[in-house]
């Protein structure tokens, strides 16, 4: 991370089911902002830690980029970017640093209701859509599957029933998504929730002591939750 300076930025999600959560989460720890008129930016007042109102998707590259120095975002968003950088060789740029108990899920294959289900073989040639190309592309590989990739940003959910896929792999938190669209979970592939995430290099200026700081009262506030 880019050194000399002495706020700490954390991007969280804007809008999203983390959002209020990780919110809530940084406000038990004392910290309060004061919101910049577009409510994009916070500015730390009790403490030197700001608030950047992002997309979730982008919070692993804006700690990659130094852009932001902590994030909190889902493990499955987290893990995906980091498979995605160690494929192109440009990682590990960024770790989990704290699990946060809130936004749990998991990312799961699901198949149409009216598949008779026994394993994963089932899925060979078939066409699988996913916002997760990395972590499906690996888990196949390791499962020794030969099946295509079919890439969608969102909205995958319906992709079966418009003929785009056969199956999908897409996160499931209560399950209603699936069953509305007569989807059913067959397999997990990697269980989930929000995480404090920062930069793979410790930080070498005042952020250090931050984010110690920050660690320990997150520690104190999910004890008090447990
Ligand atoms: C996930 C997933 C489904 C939905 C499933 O989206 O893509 O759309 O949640 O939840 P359910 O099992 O409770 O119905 P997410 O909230 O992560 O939003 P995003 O994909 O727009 O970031
Ligand atoms: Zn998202
Ligand atoms: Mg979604």
């Amino acid at each position: 991370p880019p050194s000399g300076r002495d706020r700490l930025r954390v991007a969280i999600q804007k809008s999203g089911r983390l959002a209020e959560p990780a919110r809530a989460l940084l406000a038990s720890c004392g910290l309060s902002w004061r919101e910049s008129r577009d409510r994009l930016f916070c500015y730390g007042e009790s403490l030197p830690i700001d608030l950047l109102l992002v997309r979730d998707d982008d919070i692993p590259g804006l700690i990659a980029d130094g852009v932001c120095d902590l994030g909190i975002v889902g493990r499955n968003v987290l893990s995906e970017q980091d498979l995605a950088n160690r494929v192109d060789g440009t990682g590990p740029r960024f770790r989990e640093l704290q699990p946060l108990g809130f936004g749990g899920c998991r990312l799961a294959l699901a198949v149409p209701e009216t598949w008779s289900w026994r394993d994963a073989s089932q899925l060979a040639g078939k066409r699988i859509a996913t916002s997760y190309p990395q972590l499906l592309s690996k888990w196949l590989a390791d499962a020794g599957i030969d099946a295509q990739v079919v890439l969608l940003s969102g909205s995958v959910e319906i992709a079966p029933r418009l003929g785009q896929a056969d199956a999908i792999c897409d996160l499931v938190s209560s399950g209603s998504t699936l069953a509305a669209n007569q989807l059913k979970p067959v397999q997990t592939l990697l269980e989930s929730e929000a995480v404090l995430a920062g930069p793979a290099a410790d930080f070498d200026d005042a952020r250090a002591e931050l984010m110690e700081l920050l660690l320990r009262r997150l520690d104190g506030a999910l004890r008090i939750r447990r």
